[in-house]
C-alpha cells in the first residue's frame, strides 16, 4: 500500500469514528479508540472502494453460495459498533465471536488488550482462512484465535467467556452458548423472532436470559445444524411474476387456498394512525410478531404490481384463509407524515386488512410511547414464567417471550 493510500485510509477511519460518535453508535472511549486504529480496508476484498469500506452504513459482501445467496459479509460499521457496545466489551475480557471475517475480531482484540482473549469461530473454511490471513497481515495474528467449527456446538474445550457476540443471524439459542457464558456474562445475538431480527444483549437471570437492549439489524443466515428454513408460499400473478409470503413459524395449514389470490380485487383499510417522516416504527414490527396470528414477511418480484408501488408498503403481512394483507402507508394531512393502513387481496381481504389495522391501533394505544418490550429466553427444561401481555415463540432449544410493559 502506498503512503497516500494509508493516509487516506487513516483519514476515512477518523471520519467514520467521528460519525459513529455523533450518531450515538459509539459512546465508550475504548470502542472509539479501536475504530480509529483497525484498518477495515485490509479485511475486505481487494478493489472495494475505500469510501464504501469506511461508510458507516455499508456492509461489504465476502462470499455467495452457488445460488447467489450472500453467506458471508463484513457487517456495516454502525452495527459492529452497536453490538460491541451492547456487549460492554472492556479491557481484559474473554470474548467469543461466532461468525468470522477478521475485522470485528481485530476491534475486539484492540479493546480487550493483552490481558484479554478473543476467539472467532466460523463454519466456512474459506472464511476462516481469509480471516486468519488478514489478521496476520495486520498484526493481530497472535491476538485472535480463529477456529473452524459450527457455532451450534460451541468450542467446549475453551472454557467460559465474559461475552459471546454472534455475528450471524440466529433463529435459536443452542445450549452450547449458555454452557460457555460466564455467570455474569453477556450474550449478544441477532435473533430472528417470527421473521423479525433484533440484535439482543442478554444477561442471565437464574435459569433464563433477559434482554438489556435490542437493536434493529440484518444478518446473513446461520448455516449448519442451527439453520432454520422458513416456509415460503409463492403466489403467481397474471403476468408470470410472483409474490412470496415467508413464514418463520405458524404457517397456514392450507396455503393452496391462496393460489389465485392475486387475481382478486384489492381492499384498502386505513387506521387513522399517523407517523412523522423519518421516525422509526420498529416496535410495530415486533408488536405484529407478538400479537398478529398469521404474520408473515412479504417479498415482491420485479414486475408485480406491488414492486411497482415500492415506497407505499412494507414487507409485513398477515394471512386469513384465502386472503392476505400487508402494511401500507399513504400521505397524511399536510405536515402529519404518513397514515398506516393495510392493503389486501382475496375474498376475505377486508378481514385480513382489518386484523392488521386493529393491531396498528392497539400498538398506538397501548405500546407506542411506552417502554420497549423485554425479550427473554427460557431454555428447554426451565419453567417459563410468562408475564401478562407477552407473546411466546417456540424454538427448538426453548421459548422466547416478548413482553410489553403496561404504559403508565
Ligand atoms: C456477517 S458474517 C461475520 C462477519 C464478521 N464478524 C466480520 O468481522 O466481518 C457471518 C459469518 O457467519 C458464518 N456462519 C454461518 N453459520 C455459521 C455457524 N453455524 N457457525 C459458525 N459460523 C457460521 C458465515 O460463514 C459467515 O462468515
Amino acid at each position: 500500500m502506498t503512503n497516500a493510500t494509508a493516509d487516506r485510509a487513516a483519514e476515512l477511519r477518523d471520519k467514520l469514528a467521528d460519525e459513529l460518535i455523533s450518531a450515538g453508535h459509539i459512546t465508550a472511549a475504548q470502542v472509539e479508540a479501536a475504530f480509529r486504529v483497525v484498518p477495515r480496508h485490509a479485511f475486505v476484498p481487494d478493489g472495494t472502494p475505500m469510501e464504501a469500506t469506511y461508510n458507516a452504513d455499508e456492509s461489504v459482501a465476502i462470499k455467495k453460495d452457488e445460488r447467489g445467496v450472500l453467506i458471508s459479509s463484513t457487517s456495516a460499521p454502525f452495527l459492529q459498533a452497536r453490538m460491541i457496545e451492547q456487549a460492554g466489551i472492556q479491557p481484559g475480557m474473554n470474548v467469543l465471536e461466532y461468525g468470522s471475517g477478521g475485522y470485528n475480531a481485530a476491534l475486539l482484540a484492540e479493546i480487550v488488550g493483552p490481558g484479554g482473549r478473543v476467539v472467532s469461530v466460523d463454519i466456512d473454511q474459506d472464511v476462516t482462512d481469509r480471516a486468519s490471513a488478514a489478521l496476520k497481515a495486520t498484526g493481530y495474528g497472535n491476538r485472535v484465535r480463529v477456529i473452524l467449527a459450527d457455532a451450534e456446538h460451541g468450542v467446549p474445550d475453551l472454557g467460559l467467556f465474559d461475552a459471546i457476540i454472534v455475528t450471524v443471524g440466529a433463529w435459536d439459542i443452542p445450549p452450547a452458548w449458555l454452557d460457555q457464558l460466564a455467570g455474569d456474562g453477556v450474550l449478544v445475538v441477532p435473533l430472528r423472532m417470527n421473521g423479525v431480527t433484533r440484535s439482543i444483549a442478554f444477561h442471565r437471570e437464574a435459569d433464563h436470559l433477559v434482554s438489556d437492549s435490542a437493536e434493529v439489524c440484518g444478518f446473513v443466515a446461520m448455516q449448519g445444524e442451527g439453520e432454520h428454513i422458513d416456509q415460503i408460499f409463492r403466489l403467481p400473478d397474471a403476468h408470470g411474476h410472483h409474490i412470496d409470503l415467508q413464514f418463520d413459524n405458524g404457517a397456514p395449514e392450507n396455503p393452496g387456498l391462496l393460489n389465485d389470490v392475486l387475481a382478486t380485487g384489492r381492499t384498502d383499510v386505513w387506521s387513522g394512525i399517523t407517523i412523522a417522516n423519518g421516525v422509526s416504527f420498529a416496535d410495530l414490527h415486533l408488536w405484529f410478531v407478538s400479537f398478529l396470528p398469521g404474520f408473515c414477511r412479504v417479498a415482491a418480484e420485479q414486475g408485480t404490481d406491488l414492486a411497482g408501488e415500492r415506497g407505499t408498503w412494507f414487507p409485513f403481512g398477515v394471512v386469513r384463509g384465502d386472503s392476505f394483507a400487508y402494511l401500507a402507508i399513504r400521505p397524511a394531512a399536510e405536515g402529519a407524515g404518513f397514515e398506516f393502513g393495510a392493503r389486501a387481496y382475496g375474498s376475505h381481504g377486508q378481514e385480513a386488512a382489518t386484523a392488521m389495522v386493529e393491531q396498528i391501533q392497539a400498538w398506538d394505544h397501548s405500546a407506542r410511547s411506552g417502554p420497549a418490550p423485554t425479550i427473554a429466553f427460557w431454555p428447554t427444561g426451565t419453567a417459563p414464567q410468562i408475564p401478562d401481555r407477552a407473546a411466546v415463540l417456540a424454538k427448538a432449544h426453548g421459548l422466547v417471550t416478548i413482553s410489553w410493559p403496561a404504559m403508565s
